[in-house]
């Protein structure tokens, strides 16, 4: 396992007085809730419908200033939080939605000091949380077999660090290979196929480690939760799903929002313990027979329409 890193690159965060300096991105609010996320820049300008804002009266604000635009309508600046900047940033994969981030660090026991492999790194946006959960003490290391994806990741996770981040790697390969010659105390898939990483991540994975499946659909979490128990060096294979219901709250009128991203996918997680003679810890559901029909490229085209609806 890698040695703890020294002080990562960070964000600022927000909520801490600072000025706001050139360089920084930060988010800029007008009165009907839209909202952009801006790289300082000094002698920039930012232009919308509601006229220019120059970057120069942005640099050396503080945080929740109001602004005026050159055809008078109101902006606010804030630092952005990183549901901010996931929900806006450029993304090449589909995203890890903060509602699955929160549990993904909560149900793998993600804890500063940790070491955790991820795959696929996608467009980043579940390496920001890995990284914020970790800490200075801990490492991630995101694997991505697309290039194209790599290049937006690191873009994403530089942009919002405000350089790369000196606890983070980033390895363009297939993860199959990487878990071969890795050790970590998480590993944490959100890929197509998460089985065929299955004995990689036990080989990793020390015994008490933990490993964290983000899947779509039902057939995916089946025939993951089948190669955990099959593979005989997993134990406690269980899989939830988190619905986050936003909420209207207008004077009385105080209910549940009309529209809500409900499903996204689910979450599998199994602790590892050690290879045993008798073939591993008893199962305690029968195997799922997918009849080897399932199209998975299917799976998460239909992840991807549904996440952009
Ligand atoms: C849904 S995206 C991941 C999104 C990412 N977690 C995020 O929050 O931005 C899935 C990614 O896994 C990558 N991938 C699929 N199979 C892989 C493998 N065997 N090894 C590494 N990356 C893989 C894909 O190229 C894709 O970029």
């Amino acid at each position: 396992m890698t040695e703890p890193s020294s002080t990562p690159v960070g964000p600022v965060l927000p909520g801490t007085d600072a000025p706001l300096a050139a360089g920084e991105l930060v988010l800029l609010l007008d009165r009907k809730g839209r909202r952009y996320l801006v790289d300082l820049e000094p002698g920039a300008q930012w232009h919308s419908h509601g006229g220019l804002v120059e970057h120069d009266d942005l640099i050396g604000s503080r945080e929740g200033s109001a602004v005026r635009t050159s055809k008078s309508m109101e902006v606010v600046v804030l630092r952005p939080t990183r549901e901010d900047v996931v929900l806006k940033m450029r993304r090449g994969a589909q995203v890890v939605y903060p509602k699955d981030q929160a549990m993904i660090v909560a149900m793998a026991d993600i804890r500063p000091g940790c070491t955790v492999i991820e795959a696929g790194a996608g467009s980043g946006a579940l390496t920001m949380a890995l990284l914020a959960a970790v800490g200075a003490d801990g490492r991630v290391v995101s694997v991505e077999r697309r290039e194209d994806h790599a290049r937006i990741a690191r873009a994403n996770v530089e942009r919002f660090h405000g350089g790369a981040p000196d606890n983070w790697e980033l390895i363009v390969d297939d993860v199959v290979e990487v878990l071969t010659s890795r050790r970590a105390h998480r590993v944490v898939l959100d890929l197509l196929e998460p089985w065929l990483a299955v004995p990689g991540t036990a080989a990793a994975l020390p015994p008490g480690g933990i490993v964290c499946a983000y899947t779509p659909g039902v057939p995916q979490v089946m025939r993951v939760s089948d190669e955990l128990w099959a593979d005989g060096r997993f134990t406690e294979v269980r899989t939830t799903e988190t619905l986050v219901r936003p909420w209207d709250v207008d004077g009385l009128a105080v209910r549940p929002a009309h529209r809500m991203v409900a499903h996204t996918a689910f979450l599998t997680t199994a602790r590892r313990v050690p290879a045993r003679d008798d073939g591993g810890p008893a199962r305690r559901r029968r195997k799922a027979d997918t009849g080897g029909h399932v199209d998975w490229e299917a799976t998460d085209r239909a992840r991807d329409a549904h996440a952009s609806d």
